[in-house]
């Protein structure tokens, strides 16, 4: 068979092989399918689907183009999670010190981001003197020491994605779940972790907007991962308005130091208790509900704040600045955005709120663009608070007083203030293991 055959396969909406979808992967890695032939394959994808098979086995021909990281010598206490990204989404930064003081062992790679604001690398970045790449034998000594190492991808991971989503982002095929969810699990398996924990964001900040599809997603993923031998849980959360207060990269840095000094409550820390119970169960076999006591005394007794800055200090940062996080450089121009009436703050729509950061200097429009790391919105209040007219909602943070106009426009269009108090939005929307 030929690659026209596959692709006539998949037109006509029919079942591939593990072998066919093999040769599919390795065939364009190498370069004896060209681009518009896997053009063509990604778009019948697009439209006809895969079965859950299909998808497992799409995974793991991408997974077999490269290099995988071997944390077997943890055995089943290695653990991971997985955001589909979020506005103000640092859950990385606080979840992976309260699990990894726990006991469960977090080594973990991160990505940069493109778009609204930056991943949890260039989060981490904004600490000074923080290493976001180690040796393997740095990356695995530091894990032995303190359970916990986070650093940039690196290596040949999966190089099997990186030419297919560079494709699939030419060709309009970023879009279907089959292709999201081999993509997304090929890199957590070849991550290593034995137990792995999604979250899965649904809502107007989200890359899934609606819940089915979020839960779709969500689905496909858990059962890939379990094809693979990996425990595996995906909760649903919401992404209508953004999460906690900070979206920017040293501001959200700021922020989940104190989540984690105890000294901030709300949905940032909730959704942050969550993930880190799921990802405890999975490695311990704790019930949800003694994982949350733990968690809750480990961030009281300040043991997961002490954790963050014996990771960071252990990475080459200067655990100082999580101390005081005055420390931390400020952008030199602030600014109030202001509520134009009183009322009960019905809605804050998440993906302005982070088009509002990101022309303020937060995020990456190109892979190789600099971000102003202090750039930013802290919101003063968050849906359902009643607020004066002329009171502060959001404090802007920039270098550059020409991008404060813009990202004024995206605020003024992403706060609703009514007369009603609003009703309180789930967080967590589902749990699926
Ligand atoms: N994130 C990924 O890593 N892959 C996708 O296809 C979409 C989001």
């Amino acid at each position: 068979m030929t690659i026209l055959d596959l692709i006539d396969i998949k037109k006509r909406g029919e079942e591939l092989s593990g072998q066919q979808i093999s040769y599919i992967v390795s065939g364009f890695v190498s370069g004896a399918i060209s681009d518009y032939q896997m053009s063509a394959f990604l778009m019948a994808v697009c439209l006809k689907g895969m079965s859950s098979r299909e998808t497992a086995e799409l995974t793991g021909a991408m997974l077999r183009s490269g290099d995988s990281i071997d944390l077997s010598r943890f055995g089943s206490l290695s653990v991971d999670k997985h955001s589909t990204g979020g506005v103000g989404d640092k859950t990385t930064l606080i979840v992976a010190p309260i699990v990894s003081s726990l006991g469960g062992i977090v080594a973990k790679m991160s990505g940069r981001g493109l778009g609204h604001t930056g991943g949890t690398v260039d989060k981490l970045e904004s600490i000074k003197g923080y290493k976001t790449t180690l040796s393997p034998e740095e990356f695995y000594a530091q894990v032995e020491r303190t359970g916990i190492a986070v650093i940039g991808q690196t290596g040949n991971l999966v190089p099997a994605d990186k030419k297919i989503y560079a494709l699939r982002d030419a060709t309009s095929t970023v879009e279907s779940i089959p292709l999201i969810a081999s993509s997304i699990m090929s890199k957590k398996l070849a991550a290593g972790a034995m137990n792995i924990v999604l979250d899965v964001k649904t809502g107007s900040g989200a890359f899934m907007k609606t819940l089915e599809e979020s839960e779709a997603l969500a689905r496909e993923m858990v059962s890939i991962g379990k094809a693979y031998g990996r425990n595996m849980a995906a909760l649903i959360t919401d992404m209508n308005a953004p999460l906690g207060n900070a979206v920017g990269n040293s501001l959200e840095v700021i922020e989940a130091a104190e989540v984690l000094r105890g000294e901030k409550a709300g949905d940032l820390r909730d959704i942050c208790t969550e993930l880190s119970a799921q990802m405890l169960v999975l490695c311990f076999g704790w019930d949800e509900e003694y994982a949350k006591k733990r968690i809750n005394d480990e961030i009281d007794s300040k043991r997961a704040f002490k954790q963050m800055k014996r990771w960071i200090a252990a990475q080459g940062g200067n655990e100082a600045w999580l101390e005081n996080t005055a420390l931390f450089p400020k952008a030199p121009i602030t600014a109030e955005f202001k509520a134009e009436k009183s009322g009960y703050i019905s809605c804050i729509n998440a993906e302005k709120v982070g088009l509002a950061s990101f022309v303020l200097g937060a995020g990456r429009e190109k892979k190789d663009d600099i971000i102003d790391l202090s750039a930013g919105i802290v919101l003063r209040h968050k849906t359902g608070d009643y607020v004066e007219k002329g009171s502060t909602l959001a404090v802007m943070h920039t270098s550059c007083d020409t991008r404060l106009k813009r990202a004024e426009e995206y605020l003024a269009s992403a706060f609703q203030i009514g007369e009603a108090k609003p009703q309180k939005c789930e967080l967590i929307i589902k749990t699926i293991r």
